[in-house]
């Protein structure tokens, strides 16, 4: 048994500083590389504990618990949809999730909507309340919050709590509880709220040590790996890079080498291939020269690789990968029985396609929960067959398509179209309501 990296996912709306605060993180990592550096990952970068360590030395002080983890795998793909690509059976690879929120603006619709999806796939999340060099008067500088805070002039401390506290309450709308991070009791009922500035790198020692103490804390079942044991991961994104299909692949759980059978899902069903040529990026410091791949031979949980097959063309993002040894009938099995409780067609009820696996599954559950049937669960464009499915609905409030993130199209029957899933649901809401007010 094996302790990997917890997994955890930036997230938030445009321009509230995700990627700065993961670049932040990155050169603050990258600073400290005396202790071990730091790993670059397709789509992820790892930051070792030993580099958390020194990255916490300020504030070990008044957080004292033991580290056990080897690091934490940031996925940098922030975005909703990248985020939804890290389903698996029953929940998310995601084991952590950072929301990113902008302190001076508050939550925003792209917040809410990763807020949604971490209850959709059970992902606890901390929230980093980022930008606190913008309150007025406040003197922000590199280091620990905690240590800063005392410096502060009671105005600039009002200010802060003011922000802070609007956060809570728009929490509470949402159905969270949540408290400034020195303030809670127990991290599983209240949702911790971090202040940061991904400009000055202020509050990132206790951001990293948080969300490690967290991991380690609630976690360690779900990072217990048997790193020799087949490969389990999930493609979180096609790429074509000169005229070839590369899968970047996030491998959650034991071993994949060149040469491996693997499964996937690909637009027409299960697809069996051998993994022909399997990379991994260069470390960070060089990667800033030259953007480059290493060919591996193995690669071990947790990472992000990129494999090459003679399917890829086919593979659907966001489709679980399993590597297969003497097992293939059962993998089989299994991805036909995953993948049949997101895609699916049934007699009654709304037609829903959408561009992920993802995100068809957290609309499709979103909807059933509240006792909205679904006849069709699909992904791509909207078809002529779709278009009919929702013709043939004898209940009118079935007669119409929900569209996530696919092109608009004619149509006889009415298209709802979002690429936010709680902005699609509100507007089908929408639609429901118009059909009670014509029946007056
Ligand atoms: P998308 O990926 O487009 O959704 O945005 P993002 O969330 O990754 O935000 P990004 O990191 O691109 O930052 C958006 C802008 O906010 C940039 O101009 C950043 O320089 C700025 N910014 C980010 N963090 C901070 C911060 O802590 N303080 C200040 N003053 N500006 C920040
Ligand atoms: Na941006
Ligand atoms: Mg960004």
């Amino acid at each position: 048994m094996k302790i990997r990296q917890p997994i955890i996912t930036i997230l938030g709306h445009v321009d509230h500083g995700k990627t700065t605060l993961l670049d932040k993180i990155r050169k603050t990592a990258v600073a400290q590389k005396e202790a071990g550096g730091i790993t670059q990952h397709i789509g992820a970068t790892e930051v070792p504990i030993e580099v958390i360590e020194k990255i916490a030395e300020p504030i070990r002080d008044i957080l004292k618990f033991e580290l056990k983890i080897p690091g934490l795998l940031f996925i940098d793909t922030p975005g909703h949809e990248a985020f939804s690509n890290l389903r698996k059976r029953g929940g998310s690879i995601a084991d952590l999730a950072i929301v990113v929120i902008d302190i001076n603006e508050g939550i925003m619709p792209q917040t809410k909507e990763a807020i949604e999806i971490c209850k959709q796939f059970r992902v606890p999340f901390i929230i980093a309340a980022n930008k606190i060099d913008k309150i007025p008067g406040w003197e922000s500088r590199e280091g620990s919050f905690i240590k800063n805070y005392q410096r502060q002039s009671d105005r600039a401390k009002q200010e802060l709590e003011n922000r802070v506290y609007n956060l809570v309450s728009q929490l509470y709308e949402l159905g969270f509880e949540s408290d400034i991070f020195f303030r809670i009791e127990d991290f599983r009922k209240t949702v911790a709220i971090v202040p940061v500035s991904a400009k000055t790198g202020e509050g990132i020692p206790e951001l990293l040590l948080l969300t490690a103490g967290l991991a380690q804390r609630f976690l360690t079942k779900k990072l217990e790996i048997d790193e020799n044991s087949p490969g389990k991961g999930v493609i979180l994104e096609k790429k074509k890079d000169k005229g070839i299909y590369y899968l970047d692949v996030i491998l959650y759980d034991g071993v994949i080498r060149k040469g491996d059978t693997i499964a996937f899902y690909g637009i027409e069903g299960p697809i069996i291939t051998k993994v022909r040529g399997l990379f991994k990026a260069k470390p960070l410091t060089e990667i800033r020269e030259k953007s480059n791949f290493i060919p591996v031979n193995e690669a071990h949980a947790a990472a992000g690789i990129r494999i090459l097959t003679p399917e890829n063309d086919k593979a659907l993002a966001g489709s679980p990968l399993y590597v297969i040894r003497n097992n293939q009938s059962k993998i089989l099995e299994q991805i036909k029985e995953e993948i049949s409780s997101i895609v699916f067609e049934e007699k009654e009820g709304l037609v829903v396609k959408a561009d992920t696996l993802g995100t068809l599954e957290a609309i499709v559950n979103i909807l059933k929960s509240k006792g909205i049937k679904v006849s069709k669960a699909g992904i791509g464009e909207i078809t002529k067959e779709d278009i009919i499915k929702a013709q043939s609905q004898k209940d009118e409030k079935y007669r119409v398509i929900l569209a996530f993130n696919v092109s608009p199209i004619e149509s006889p029957v009415p298209i709802i179209y979002d690429n936010v899933i709680y902005r699609l649901l509100e507007k089908y809401e929408e639609f429901l309501k118009q059909l009670e007010e014509q029946k007056k």
